[in-house]
């Protein structure tokens, strides 16, 4: 390691066909106590799920994976850990030479053109509410397959933005040494030195968005994203409200 350098990550991997959902493999090793690292990866998912209940469907040809963390950073900014991996995965999409350039919709998804491409599932556990026990990184990128997402606009693949040759594997070999990387480096100092590259691919800047908060759906413009990375509405009184959670809805998205 130079001086200066982020200590990495090592990621062990576990590459497996069919399962039930990775996150749910990746529970089981932790509670067993496995260590920051253990990274499972499989062909299909026959119960891969979403955010907010939703079922990810997971056909053969994508690439399926969950990564355990045991994060020190405060559990306020847990959260921002999905903007980091989403960020690093458009940054792996780009590398792999696709034409269309990967942008980020707040706070989990990566988009290629109108089409989710990926989505992040963060997961953990605390056992006294102050420190993180374990967190999973689920991750779901299509790479060859067009599942639906019951997401109120249309999937997007890595084949039909003009990678029609590039397997999973080479995604997660394109991924892995971004992640371990941006997690480090995440760990050393928060989510302030991913802002400017996250704004950089942000979608919807500038325009009205919906954020749905349970019970309650504000709406305003989409200001950007603060240094922890939480939303910046601007509503109709012009108050720049800061949120740490909600589903953004993007007009121009959903047509
Ligand atoms: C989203 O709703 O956008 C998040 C989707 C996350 C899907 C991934 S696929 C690998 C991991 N295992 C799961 O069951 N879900 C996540």
């Amino acid at each position: 390691m130079s001086a200066g350098a982020e200590p990495e990550l090592r990621l062990d991997l576990v590459r497996l066909a069919a399962v039930g959902s990775t996150n749910d493999l990746i529970r089981e090793a932790a509670e067993a106590g496995a260590a920051a690292g253990r990274m499972i990866v499989a062909e299909q998912q026959t119960a891969g799920r979403g955010r907010h209940g939703r079922i990810w469907q997971s056909p053969p040809g994508n690439l399926y994976a969950s990564l355990l963390l045991r994060p020190t950073r405060p559990m306020g900014e847990l959260a921002s850990l999905s903007l980091v991996v989403g960020l690093v995965l458009a940054e792996a999409v780009e590398a792999l030479g696709c034409p269309v350039r990967a942008e980020l919709k707040w706070p989990n998804d990566v988009l290629l053109g109108d089409g989710k491409l990926a989505g992040i599932l963060l997961e953990g556990s605390s056992a006294d509410g102050r420190r993180c026990d374990w967190l999973i990184v689920g991750m779901g990128i299509n790479v060859r397959a067009a599942p639906g997402v019951d997401v109120g606009y249309p999937t997007a693949t890595l084949a039909a933005a003009g990678l029609p040759n590039v397997q999973p594997g080479d995604l997660l070999g394109a991924l892995c040494p971004r992640l371990t990387r941006g997690l480090a480096a995440w760990e050393r100092a928060g989510f302030a030195p991913f802002r400017d590259r996250w704004l950089a691919r942000a979608r919807g800047l500038g325009g009205a968005i919906e954020l749905r908060l349970g019970q309650r759906t504000v709406q305003g413009t989409l200001e950007g994203i603060d240094m922890g990375g939480a939303l910046l509405v601007r509503g109709a009184d012009g108050v720049l409200e800061h949120h740490a959670a909600g589903e953004l809805v993007l007009p121009a998205l959903a047509g």
